[in-house]
């Protein structure tokens, strides 16, 4: 194996696992835990919500890192940088720039006013922040969806 082969193969695999973390544990949090979750008080709802997205939100903040720098690692380690790479991966940049930007947004904004909220049990304003959350991560995983179509689709558009 050349130098190159390794860099791709330890890159592609890191960067597949990072998307699988991300766009999965949104999928499970919106699919199958939120409509699991609805016969439940408001209050242990929302507890339980904190405590899941509190867990959640680092390891998709590894997730990111882990994106970044193997999708990078690629384009200088394996493409020569950016002038030898195709479109989809253009298009996968730009949808996973948007996709952090959101989520950053989401965490200092949205989710920091929802945890102060739970602290101080103002159930009716942690619940309108947990619904602004929601939003951004259906958002998210629509984009998410789409990226993983682009980059693992888009080598073979010719
Ligand atoms: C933000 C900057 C990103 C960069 C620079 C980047 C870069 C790359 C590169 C260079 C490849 C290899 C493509 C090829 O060889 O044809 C790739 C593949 C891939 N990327 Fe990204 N990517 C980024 C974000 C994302 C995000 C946010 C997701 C999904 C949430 C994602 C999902 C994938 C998938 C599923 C593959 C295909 C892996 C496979 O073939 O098994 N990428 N990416």
């Amino acid at each position: 194996m050349n130098g190159t082969v390794v860099i791709a193969t330890v890159a592609l695999v890191l960067h597949a696992i990072a998307a699988v973390v991300w766009v999965g544990g949104m999928f499970f949090a919106l699919l199958a835990l939120r409509p699991a979750t609805a016969p439940l008080e408001p209050g242990p709802r929302l507890q339980l919500w904190s405590r899941v997205l509190g867990r959640f939100f680092q390891w998709v903040i590894a997730a990111i890192v882990l994106l970044l720098v193997s999708g990078y690692g690629m384009i200088f380690g394996v493409y020569s940088g950016f002038r030898g790479i195709g479109l989809h991966i253009n298009v996968m940049q730009g949808i996973g720039i948007v996709m952090i930007l959101l989520f950053f947004h989401l965490y200092f904004a949205p989710w920091r006013r929802f945890r102060a909220a739970v602290a101080r049990q103002d159930n009716p304003e942690a619940a309108r922040q947990l619904n602004q959350i929601r939003w951004i991560v259906t958002l998210n995983l629509v984009l998410g969806l789409v990226t993983v179509a682009v980059g693992s689709s888009g080598r073979y558009w010719g």
